[in-house]
């Protein structure tokens, strides 16, 4: 059973994988998942979407599915919670019957499957056969601010202090460990190959279109102007804020009148740190540049247009 016993609130509702303290994994995502996927069978045309916590991962999945559906939004329509968010490391857990790694052995071909994991808690046929990976990242100071609010929107978590927060974000002490380590290994593993995608929260952000262009030729699509125009449409904020609430049993993650898609903007950040909690995020950031040897800023500063 999943080791609680150092974790104190607002982490109750966490334990620590292997009791290794760098692995912090919400209970939804359960122990028995994890280790079962060492023999999980994966498929040549899977698709995973690799993201740190709040990087955007509702956002590049909507874009994947609506690609994958050739902007059919109707037929993505109305599915439930546990169906949309298909972290191959969840449940089973209350309101989640079935663990992920069961559910989608049973799906046709070609399946769209996402997950926060670090690298070596992966299925090791990802990276032994050649489905396609599609990682996303986001600035670090954004995906805390937005770890902060998901603390007080999801039932498997507990509202927390701000600084408190921010302080266990540095120490990767918060769910799914250090944001530079498991940007690090995923990059060191898969960087240059060929049927690996990075895409950065900000640039997406920037020009949906682009990205989605993007993200349909690596997969292998080839969208009329229509179909596309119906997933650029489709994953507008605003839009897939509505469009989220088609999705059924939202209760079994959100709390009460809480949403997926908060602010969804850029640099929410400034409006939210301190000069001091800033500093600190420098101080963190250098240092972890320093450590892995990875100029880590290139990952959510905006690319220049060509
Ligand atoms: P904020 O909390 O900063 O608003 P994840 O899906 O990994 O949990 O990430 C959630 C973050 O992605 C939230 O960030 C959310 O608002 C943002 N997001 C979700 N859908 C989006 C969209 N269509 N456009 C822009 N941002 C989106």
């Amino acid at each position: 059973m999943p080791e609680t016993t150092e974790l104190t609130p607002p982490f109750e509702k966490t334990y620590y994988y292997d009791g290794r303290k760098d692995r912090l994994m919400v209970t939804a995502m359960h122990n028995d998942s994890i280790h079962a996927l060492k023999d999980f069978e994966v498929r040549d045309d899977d698709v995973y979407i690799v993201t740190y916590p709040k990087a955007g991962t509702t956002f590049i999945l909507e874009i994947v599915d609506a690609i994958m559906h050739r902007g059919n939004i109707d037929e993505i329509k109305g599915k439930r919670m546990e169906d949309k968010l298909n972290l191959i490391e969840l449940g089973p857990a209350p309101g989640i019957e079935i663990a992920t790694y069961k559910k989608v052995s049973t799906w046709k071909s070609p399946r769209q499957i996402q997950t926060h994991l670090p690298v070596d808690l992966m299925p090791p046929q990802v990276f032994t056969k050649k489905p396609r990976i599609i990682l996303v990242t986001r600035n670090p100071r954004d995906c805390c601010i937005s770890l902060h609010a998901w603390h007080a929107t999801v039932k498997f978590l507990e509202p927390c202090d701000w600084d408190y927060l921010v302080d266990r974000f540095v120490e990767g002490q918060v769910i799914w460990g250090c944001w530079f380590e498991h940007l690090a290994d995923w990059i060191n593993k898969m960087g240059g190959k060929d049927n690996f995608l990075h895409l950065k929260y900000e640039d997406i952000k920037e020009d949906r279109q682009g990205a989605s262009e993007t993200v349909a030729n690596f997969l292998g699509y080839d969208l009329n102007p229509d179909e596309m125009k119906r997933v650029v449409d489709h994953t507008d904020f605003n839009n897939m804020k509505e469009y989220m609430k088609t999705v059924t049993q939202r209760d079994v993650f959100l709390r009460e009148n809480r949403h997926w898609q908060r602010k969804g903007i850029v640099g929410d950040w400034k409006s939210n740190f301190t000069v001091a909690q800033d500093e600190k995020f420098k101080e963190w950031e250098q240092r972890k540049c320093k450590e892995y040897g990875i100029d880590f800023m290139q990952y959510y500063t905006k690319t220049p247009k060509k």
